[in-house]
């Protein structure tokens, strides 16, 4: 899987071959993404085991989110959105012609930086989604939500107020009922886009941990500015680098190979703290 390939300054450095990874679960293959006609992220290509968690870092403006955004095809909501190579998930593609793009973002969850319950109660911010597919009947909805809250650990906290404005929530509480909401619908990939960014290292912690204890259940994909944060739950990290004013990715190694010895040289100037 790993290759090993001669550098321009005489060094020598590996190379994951994406062909070789087994079963991938998601698998991103040439994806040039441009919105309004502008180039974004060109050329990218990634491999994703289940139940893995992969760490996207890089530069901000480099096309993060923009990556992730297309996996579950919400970018073409925000903007005029044209994709060229191809993003597969278990063997299909998501642009195939017969993709149910509802069903898609359903399935493909999403966490943003910004905690964005609904600003409806706590029971209600995982009870609509819910039961907007097929109606559930009121003891099953209760066994739902004790179930998905205690996933991410807020059973305990809210279980007394879960008619209470999921607003009144801490940040931190937030973040984890949207992860709730979003494990609710079981989703089989999670895109997360600096979802700790906006927590305290408490909140932070508790964050990590969910997150891979969660491994178990479903395939990640995190961006994060925090490198020690990649280090610690992911289990191989990409880095984004602009080339020309374009987002690259430049670097998809084994975490630890990441941080311990990276082989490109943006790699290495990233994670010693030099560039980025
Ligand atoms: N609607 C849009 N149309 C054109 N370009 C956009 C649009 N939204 C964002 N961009 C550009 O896309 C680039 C990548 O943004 P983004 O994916 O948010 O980067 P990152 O998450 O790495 O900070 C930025 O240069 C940004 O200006
Ligand atoms: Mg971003």
């Amino acid at each position: 899987m790993l290759d090993l390939i001669a550098a321009s300054d005489g060094t020598t450095r590996r190379k994951l071959d994406l062909n070789c990874v087994p079963n991938s679960f998601l698998t991103v293959e040439n994806l040039t993404v441009l919105r309004s006609s502008k180039k974004i992220i060109e050329g990218v290509g990634l491999k994703a085991l289940p139940g893995t968690i992969t760490a996207i870092v890089g530069p901000s403006g480099v096309g993060k989110s923009t990556f992730l955004k297309s996996i579950n095809r919400i970018l073409e909501i925000e903007a005029a959105t044209h994709f060229l190579g191809d993003i597969k998930i278990e063997g299909v593609s998501i642009f195939d012609k017969n993709t149910d793009l509802r069903r898609l973002r359903r399935k493909v969850g999403m966490v943003f930086q910004k905690p964005t319950p609904s600003p409806v109660s706590i029971f209600k911010n995982i009870a609509i989604p819910l039961c907007d597919e097929s109606p559930m009947s009121r003891a099953d909805l209760d066994i739902a939500i004790e179930y998905n809250l205690s996933s991410v650990g807020l059973w305990e906290e809210v279980k007394d107020k879960l008619h209470s404005s999921a607003l009144s929530l801490s940040g931190g509480q937030q973040q984890r009922l949207c992860m709730a909401r979003a494990m609710s619908l079981s989703p089989s990939l999670m895109l997360l886009d600096e979802p700790c960014s906006s927590l305290d290292p408490m909140s932070t912690a508790i964050m990590e941990q969910l997150l891979l204890d969660l491994r178990s259940q479903t395939t990640m994909l995190i961006v994060t500015h925090n490198l020690a944060q990649a280090k610690r739950i992911s289990d191989q990290t990409a880095l984004f680098w602009p080339v020309n004013g374009v987002g690259k990715l430049v670097e998809l190694s084994r975490t630890r190979e990441f941080f311990g010895n990276p082989s490109s040289l943006e790699a290495r100037s990233y994670v010693n703290g030099l560039s980025g």
